[in-house]
């Protein structure tokens, strides 16, 4: 009786089998995650002599010029796969004069790394107006007060000349407005800048997870963006949005944030004909860096997980936060 009970119902599929040992865990596992799959953004500020802290993102800074300079040759040195900058101007006005100005902060900053480090890693740059504005928001405005889609657009073609110039090698399109990547492609084609390529944020979605990002770039914003982000609730508008980029011209798309989307990121993971990137937002990082201070939680072991499960779920490089520290820390494979 007992004999038989256990031949027929005893275990034999027996996953645990390939748990056993570290060796054997290593040799099943499905994902890496290597210092070039991420991507480090970084915010430079005009006008500061040393980095500034930024109280709602534990680790990370505003950086001056000087500092950015040496925190890109750190990314470079650990290997990440590039930096992605933004910009934080001293003066702010209507159309964002200081997005298109070559003696702006952000294209400085660009002009100031680019050489120095843009053989080893991938000099990117936001593409976007909100950091310039004097209202906050990522186009121009109407008489109304309404984001004006094609008036910004002639806003970010100039932008992508100037960012070009400077010597980005990638344009994060990040602004969501109607044709951006057929727009900014024909002006950088036409202006001989054909090397330029283009990320598309093309799943952008309204987040609240954008919180302490607001703070890192003195956001002006007191209304929303939900007239051109996505809503939460809308995957199939994820997807739609990740094809018409792919039809104007997108070299990536992106889809972002990225651990509250991981379904629109598989979506898009599974049609996408170009690399599918996921940003992994200021208040993704801010929430795991905020716990592990309390001692909540291990901060390292959080953010690994975070990374993995977002490349698990379909996407080729993140944008994070951590990817430097967890870099030099040894953590990645
Ligand atoms: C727009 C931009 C934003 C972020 C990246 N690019 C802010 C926004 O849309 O409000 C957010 C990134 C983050 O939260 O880490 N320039």
């Amino acid at each position: 009786m007992t004999d038989t009970f256990s031949r027929d119902l005893a275990p034999r599929i027996r996953p645990r089998r390939l748990r056993q040992s570290a060796a054997m865990r290593r040799l099943v596992s499905e994902t890496e995650l290597s210092p070039r799959h991420l991507v480090l953004p970084l915010f430079v500020r005009e006008g500061l002599d040393a980095p500034q802290p930024i109280a709602s993102m534990p680790g990370v800074e505003q950086h001056s010029l000087d500092s950015l300079r040496r925190i890109a040759a750190e990314a470079a040195e650990a290997g990440l796969g590039g930096v992605m900058l933004f910009g934080v101007p001293a003066s702010r006005d209507a159309v964002g004069s200081g997005a298109t100005d070559p003696e702006g902060i952000l294209n400085v900053a660009t002009r100031a790394i680019a050489d120095e480090v843009g053989d080893a890693l991938v000099v990117q740059t936001d593409l976007c107006l909100d950091e310039f504005t004097d209202h906050g928001h990522c186009g121009v405005l109407d008489a109304r007060g309404r984001v004006d889609n094609d008036a910004t657009l002639e806003r970010y073609t100039a932008m992508a000349i100037a960012q070009a110039e400077a010597g980005s090698q990638l344009l994060g399109l990040s602004g969501m407005m109607d044709g951006q990547t057929a727009a900014v492609r024909t002006a950088l084609d036409d202006a001989g800048h054909t090397d330029v390529a283009l990320l598309a944020y093309s799943a952008k979605y309204a987040s609240a997870f954008y919180g302490p990002f607001r703070d890192a770039v003195d956001s002006q914003l007191t209304g929303d963006r939900r007239t051109y982000q996505l809503d939460p609730a809308n995957g199939r508008e994820g997807v739609r949005e990740a094809l018409i980029d792919l039809e104007e011209g997108a070299d990536v798309v992106m889809v972002k944030p990225a651990l509250a989307y991981l379904d629109v990121l598989r979506q898009v993971a599974d049609l996408s004909t170009v690399p599918v990137w996921a940003y992994m937002v200021s208040g993704e990082y801010a929430m795991i860096a905020a716990a592990a201070q309390n001692g909540w939680l291990d901060g390292d072991r959080a953010q690994l997980e975070a990374l993995i499960s977002i490349r698990r779920a379909g996407a080729d490089a993140v944008l994070s936060y951590a990817a430097l520290d967890l870099a030099q820390k040894g953590l990645l494979s």
